[in-house]
């Protein structure tokens, strides 16, 4: 990409620049909630859209000169819906393609459709949920009233029964699901039938697994979930940034949530560059990109559990995993900072029913969306998993792990 005014008017700032793009080039990205967008949707976030003040929605702007915006932003939610709804049924849904980040959208859900300090029963953060489904320390559980569920303590899979049996319990008004860090298929239907039963509302939290069920590889949350929340940068591969979608009935509710409920003015180059993102998601290479990814994941998943490592759930139906270091006697942070030092970065993540801090957790998470973006297969995969079960069974990085890692990074460059 062109840097050229960047470089002339601020040097020390294209030197960090240069660095950085050093960094990604030459390094492995398993972090699972990161990716590589294309040029273009790039390009379309330093667009000349940034310098608009949009406040409103098209149609209902608070500024004059947003007659070519309201276009945009039409454009773009026309394609969200395009994505995720079948065409005879996007009447009866609605898109916000505002949300700043998917911190936000959770956010907005709540405010929109619940009261302060109405109950709702979310995935506990340790086992896999977000900070924004009622974590202590988050906006969503000083706010709201959070009881959680888990995963199973054997098989550490979502128990759909012990779900009811909670729900039936607590009769929370809003059910949330999705997830942070879950290696499996999460049931949507079983999940609104459970909402259904003690009338509340689900909301499916798609953040991770949005570019999953654009590409129809993983079961989507519509028709059954009553609001979807997500962020564009994770499986999408869009900039960072959020959306909502919602049934119709709740779209005055959502959208006075987002604005001006949550936020002052939309971030309109964000929209320029989600709807750009979303036009990709439509194209059929999409759906051959997010095939790749899961097979990516289950491949280097199935390298490391034949190097004798373990991973929870022993395996995985989507982009991620998580890997338990205790049978290694390693904690996260080690683990994570001597990959780093090898040039392969992840995070270190809580396992189900950990024993160790959430500052320094018992596992690390892997996932494949980034590696797959570069090209990587499943022969790379096979390489990248053999790298880190040496690295984490020897306890010790060579000279020669760092020269295959920047070998491997540098065959798959980035488009930048
Ligand atoms: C399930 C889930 N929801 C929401 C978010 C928040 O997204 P953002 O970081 O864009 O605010 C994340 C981010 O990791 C997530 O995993």
């Amino acid at each position: 990409m062109d840097y050229s005014h960047l470089k002339q008017t601020d040097p020390e700032n294209f030197k960090l620049l240069q660095a950085e793009i050093k960094r990604e080039n030459e390094t492995l990205n398993l972090i699972a909630s990161e990716n590589y967008p294309s040029p273009a949707v790039l390009e379309a976030l330093g667009s000349v859209f940034n310098n608009k003040y949009s406040e409103g929605y098209p149609g209902k702007r608070y500024y004059a000169g947003n007659s070519v915006i309201d276009q945009m932003e039409e454009l773009a939610k026309k394609r969200l819906l395009q994505i995720y709804v079948k065409s005879t049924l996007q009447k009866y849904w609605h898109a916000n393609v505002q949300p700043l980040s998917g911190a936000t959208a959770n956010i907005a859900a709540y405010t929109g459709l619940l009261d302060k300090g109405d109950k709702i029963l979310a995935l506990d953060l340790s086992q896999g949920g977000h900070l924004t489904h009622g974590s202590r320390v988050n906006f969503s559980g000083i706010f709201w009233n959070f009881v959680y569920y888990g995963v199973d303590c054997k098989t550490e899979l979502l128990d759909y029964d012990e779900i009811e049996k909670i729900a039936l319990k607590e009769k929370p008004k809003m059910i949330v699901c999705g997830a942070t860090a879950y290696s499996r298929t999460i049931d949507f239907e079983r999940f609104s039938k459970i909402a259904e039963k003690v009338n509340a509302l689900l909301l499916a939290d798609i953040a991770h697994i949005a570019g999953l069920i654009a590409a129809g590889v993983h079961p989507s949350p519509i028709p059954f979930a009553d609001v979807t929340t997500s962020t564009t940068q994770k499986t999408l591969r869009g900039p960072r940034g959020g959306f909502i979608i919602c049934k119709r009935e709740l779209a005055d509710k959502i959208d006075k949530a987002v604005f001006p409920g949550l936020q002052g003015g939309p971030h309109m180059h964000s929209v320029f560059s989600k709807s750009v993102c979303f036009k990709e998601a439509l194209d059929s290479s999409f759906k051959i990109y997010a095939k790749q990814i899961i097979k990516n994941a289950q491949t280097l998943a199935q390298t490391l559990k034949n190097e004798g490592l373990e991973i929870i759930t022993g395996g995985t139906d989507n982009h991620l995993f998580l890997l338990n270091l205790k049978p290694l006697n390693l904690d996260g942070i080690s683990a994570q900072n001597m990959l780093e030092t090898a040039g392969i970065t992840l995070n270190r993540n809580a396992i189900p029913y950990d024993t160790c801090s959430p500052f320094n957790p018992s596992g690390l998470r892997l996932g494949t969306p980034a590696l797959t973006s570069r090209g990587m297969e499943e022969k790379e995969m096979k390489q990248v998993g053999t790298i880190i079960a040496r690295i984490l069974n020897n306890k010790k990085i060579t000279e020669s792990d760092k020269k295959e890692i920047k070998v491997l990074a540098l065959k798959f460059p980035l488009p930048y």
